[in-house]
């Protein structure tokens, strides 16, 4: 198949690829870039370890026409650190073992991300509703949750806000630890 040149923007970095007409993001991001933390965790677009954000919009790179990315804004995993640490949630997912093998955690965390840069204060419905494309085959949810949890709280104490706090994110006695109410095993 005769192959074209593209213009691809992947985590602030713009890349001439050539590719296929039929060239999947995911494996151009894998195979031409190296960009090996999005994972291939199924092959019918239902466990989302493919997650990335384009655009801002967590989308499933396995089902993605890499062509029909020209000009959009990828992000990858690789490309979520803040100012070169571990983003909140990163962090997070380490502080409360949000991950065993860590295959789904690339996909998690995109989806988190992009759930919160739209909605910077989600209910506990918004985070399951966000989270349903998101499969992990080797863990309960609930650290995971709790970590989300956890990086909902960071972001709000490194921009305080007051004002339009839920009642959910509310602390236990020394103010370190998020309740545990949110689990789903
Ligand atoms: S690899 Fe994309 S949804 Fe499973
Ligand atoms: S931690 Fe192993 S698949 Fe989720």
């Amino acid at each position: 198949m005769k192959k074209r040149l593209i213009s691809l923007r992947v985590n602030g970095r713009t890349h001439e690829i050539a590719i296929e007409p039929n060239a999947l993001l995911l494996d151009v991001l894998r195979q031409d870039l190296q960009l090996t933390g999005s994972k291939r965790g199924c092959d019918d677009s239902s466990c989302g370890a493919c997650t990335v954000l384009v655009d801002g919009v967590a989308m499933m790179a396995c089902t993605l026409l890499v062509a029909s990315c020209e000009g959009q804004e990828i992000t990858t995993i690789e490309g979520v650190s803040e100012h070169g640490s571990l983003a909140a949630i990163q962090k997070a997912y380490g502080d409360w073992g949000g991950a065993q093998c860590g295959f789904c955690t690339p996909g998690f965390v995109m989806t988190v991300k992009s759930l919160l840069t739209e909605n910077p204060d989600p209910s506990e419905d918004d985070v399951r509703a966000a989270l349903s494309s998101n499969l992990c085959r080797c863990t309960g949810y609930n650290q995971m949750y709790e970590a989300i949890r956890a990086a909902i709280a960071a972001e709000h104490s490194a921009a305080p806000r007051s004002e339009n706090r839920r009642a959910s994110l509310d602390r236990t006695g020394d103010g370190a630890r998020p309740h545990t109410s949110i689990g789903n095993d």
